[in-house]
């Protein structure tokens, strides 16, 4: 009887590589045993054919599953998206989504939690002392969706009546101006705030930075500083630090050693969690885990690299360490350890290199060396 099931949902180009590297190192570590794997549809294929990158079957699975493990997805802007639609479909008001902000707002996985550790004798790391995780809201701020241009008439006078700084504004033609909303509720904040502490606590990091922009953005940014300098009181072993987003840009190349833990809104997150990768191997390493309170979807945070489809190249290991945080929710904590140990082992022997890492070793290479050394502990 299987314990868990586990919705698979490859996606595009080499989402499918990657994806069927991780599941090799879960058969080899034991927990496929005790799974069903559901495999689901996503992606850009789906909306070219369907006119729906994310079909209906798909989310009903992911309702039947404990949790997803989804590799990448293809994604282009709009005017490329509605011309690679098949005919039947256009011309009905479709417009693409990312399916994957779409998950995270569905199925409410608040947490986007990105691990960005360095692996000794990684020769991609920037310093081998780094640390970091990165705690990103995951379901509002600027990624919202409330957004509009032309602007409706309707917003566009509220706007005005309702505060004295839109005025400026008012003179143009409304299809001049286009207007993305950053909105964050006090139960987003605080949620996103809490869990990270509660990370910090249960893993011994000793400050909690919250990394914002309150002295522009006074009212957003500012909500989240305010909540979490009242929150940290309940964890007196951890410091709060605060950092404006443009700081902590710079502060993370030029001492990454001395952050622990940081947290912060959408946007600001994706964007911090793109630089804290890169300072530990990048792409390639990175991973990611978009967890809510019942239901979670682990990813690597790259992308579907058409360039590289059918070539057997890309590194795996961001989807391997992401099934490694997969295993780690569901509580299995002795297979997780083990598949990362075995990662950091092989990154350490350096026997196995991806052409990232300056090597020749393919994925499937890659994910039988990590398997063997799962063999050997
Ligand atoms: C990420 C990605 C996504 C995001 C894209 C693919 C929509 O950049 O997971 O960081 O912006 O959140
Ligand atoms: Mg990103």
């Amino acid at each position: 009887m299987s314990n868990y099931k586990i919705c698979v949902l490859p996606g595009d180009g080499i989402g499918v590589d990657v994806v069927d590297a991780a599941i090799k190192v879960l058969d080899t570590v034991g927990f496929s045993n005790q799974v069903e794997y559901l495999y689901g549809d996503i992606g850009w294929e789906f909306w070219k054919t369907e006119g729906n990158p994310l079909p209906d079957r798909t989310i009903d699975l992911l309702k039947e599953s404990n949790c997803a493990l989804f590799g990448a997805i293809t994604s282009k802007p709009k005017e490329e998206a509605d011309a690679e639609l098949d005919p039947r479909f256009k011309n009905k008001g479709l417009i693409y989504f990312s399916p994957i902000v779409k998950l995270r707002q569905l199925f409410d996985l608040y947490i986007n939690l990105r691990p960005c550790k360095a692996y000794l004798g990684n020769p991609l790391n920037y310093r081998d002392d780094i640390d970091l995780v990165v705690f990103r809201e995951n379901t509002e701020g600027l990624y919202s969706g409330v957004e509009w241009h032309p602007v409706p008439e309707a917003v566009m006078k509220a706007f005005i009546e309702n505060h004295p700084r839109a005025k400026r504004f008012g003179d143009f033609a409304l299809e001049d101006l286009a207007i993305s909303t950053r909105i964050f509720t006090r139960k987003g904040v605080k949620r996103i705030l809490k869990a990270s502490m509660e990370y910090a606590n249960e893993f011994g990091y000793k400050t909690v930075t919250v990394v914002e922009k309150p002295n522009v953005i006074r009212e957003t940014s500012g909500l989240m500083v305010r909540e979490a300098r009242t929150l940290i009181k309940n964890y007196p072993s951890l410091e709060l630090w605060e950092t404006n987003i443009d700081a902590m840009a710079m502060w993370l190349i030029k001492n990454p050693q001395d952050y622990g833990l940081l947290v912060t809104s959408n946007m600001f997150g994706d964007i911090i969690s793109d630089e804290a990768a890169q300072l530990v191997g990048g792409l390639g390493f990175a991973r990611s885990g978009n967890i809510g309170d019942n239901m979670a979807v682990f990813e690597p945070t790259h992308g579907s690299a058409p360039k590289y489809v059918g070539q057997n190249k890309v590194n795996p290991i961001a989807t391997i360490l992401a099934a490694k945080m997969m295993l780690d929710w569901l509580n299995e904590k002795e297979m997780a350890q083990q598949v990362e140990q075995a990662v950091a082992e092989v990154i350490k022997e350096g026997n196995a290199r991806t052409y990232d890492m300056g090597g020749n070793t393919s994925t499937t290479g890659m994910a039988d060396a990590i398997c063997s050394r799962i063999e050997k502990s």
